[in-house]
């Protein structure tokens, strides 16, 4: 039997977390998850990853580049193998058939249909399991994929670019370009990695955005474009409605909405949904969420304008913000803020937020943070597994 130290399992689940992270924002609605085989000798034997949703999983790719040379061996795992029919065959039983004497998992897989039940495959057919080796680390690549079995929606990246008053655009509407180079391609980096970009109308009408993520990224995948559009003032000839790189685009509406733009829209190319209005007259948020969860969207980045984000942030729909601060002032109390709408008066019940990072780029600032305490916060230190 192969004995590791904690040092040497801890570097073998990064080496198969790094696997994992080469398909980020590829897997969706799949996790990422990576593996590493040892032979009987403690010699790495195999290596895989999970590519795409509906390809081979990471486990029977390690494994079957290990061939004979599992048998007695090691599994080091990021994520628990499945042990149900998906659209790939159950990981659980071949990693049996491997002859694989032990299994090393990072933590268990959050899916009802899998979780503690792969594990208990394998120790009922006598292989040794250990659930919780770097737990927390692989709990935050797969923050998303966590978020949507804990909540049941997709998880939502609110992203501004503002100036230092927080301001993101003058009033005459001018937005282009506020951050300079650097943070423009870093806001392309996390369009890459979403499964949806969405806006306001208003953002629409003024920027008349592409709303794609720049070809040549690490995803290049189709994104799903949602305009939020309460009376369907969206153009048929905006670009966001343009087929891009196998793009789509929802326009979500409600009843207020007449039928001949809905036609007009539709002609264009783009997909009108209707769903119950809020209070307000807008579209609900609830209902556009539950839309694209059930089309696999498990990770959408809100552009704003600012309406936008303080409806989801009052709603309490925000999971995290990526706030690009530029070196600029507009000064203007008529221009749009990064967020609007919200009407605390108290400063100690306004939203804060979590984890807060800083990192410059080019001559701009990204503060990111989440609105409410991250779920891999629970797995620090293997708890929670
Ligand atoms: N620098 C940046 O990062 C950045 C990014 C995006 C936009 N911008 C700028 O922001 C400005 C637009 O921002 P904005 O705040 O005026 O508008 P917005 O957030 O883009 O759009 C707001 C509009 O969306 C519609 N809507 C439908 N359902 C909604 C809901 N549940 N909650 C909120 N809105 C809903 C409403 O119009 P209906 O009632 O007609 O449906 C609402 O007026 C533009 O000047 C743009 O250039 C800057």
């Amino acid at each position: 039997m192969v004995r590791l130290s904690a040092e040497r399992k801890n570097e073998l689940m990064a080496e198969a977390l790094a696997l994992a992270g080469r398909a980020e924002g590829m897997t969706s609605p799949n996790p990422l998850v990576g593996a590493v085989v040892l032979d009987a000798d403690g010699e790495v034997a195999g290596r895989g990853w999970h590519r795409k949703a509906g390809e081979p999983h990471a486990e029977v790719l390690a494994l079957q580049e290990a061939g004979g040379r599992a048998r007695g061996g090691v599994l080091i795992l990021t994520l628990e193998p499945c042990s149900h029919q998906g659209r790939t065959p159950p990981c659980a039983p071949f990693v049996v058939d491997s002859g694989v004497s032990q299994v090393i998992a990072a933590v268990a897989d959050p899916n009802p249909q899998v979780s503690g039940k792969g594990f208990s495959h394998l120790r009922e057919r006598g292989v040794e399991v250990e659930v919780g080796v770097m737990a927390e680390e692989a709990v935050r690549q797969n923050e998303v994929y966590f978020h949507w079995w804990r909540c049941g929606r997709p998880f939502l990246s609110l992203k501004a670019a503002a100036s230092l008053d927080g301001k993101i655009a003058t009033r005459s509407g001018q937005s282009r370009w506020i951050t300079g180079e650097a943070a423009r391609n870093a806001g392309h980096h996390f369009r890459n990695k979403m499964d949806a970009i969405l806006v306001g109308v208003e953002t629409v009408l003024e920027d008349d955005p592409l709303l794609t993520a720049r070809p040549g990224g690490v995803a290049g995948r189709p994104l799903t474009r949602v305009v939020l559009d309460s009376r369907l003032r969206t153009p048929p000839h905006a670009r966001v409605l343009a087929s891009r790189q196998g793009s789509s685009t929802i326009v979500a509406t409600t009843d207020a909405a007449p039928l001949a733009r809905e036609t007009a829209l539709r002609e264009a190319g783009a997909e009108v949904v209707r769903v119950q209005a809020d209070p307000q007259g807008r579209v609900s948020l609830a209902p556009v969420l539950e839309v694209l969860g059930s089309r696999g969207v498990r990770h959408i980045l809100v552009e704003g304008g600012g309406r936008v984000h303080g409806s989801f942030i009052r709603e309490g729909l925000a999971d995290r913000l990526l706030y690009f601060l530029a070196p600029l002032i507009v000064g203007d109390a008529q221009a749009p803020g990064a967020v609007s709408g919200l009407d605390e008066e108290e400063l100690q019940s306004l939203p804060g937020l979590f984890n807060v990072t800083h990192e410059v780029i080019g001559d701009d600032l990204l503060i990111q943070g989440y609105f409410k305490k991250p779920i891999w916060k629970e797995f620090e230190g293997g708890k929670g597994v």
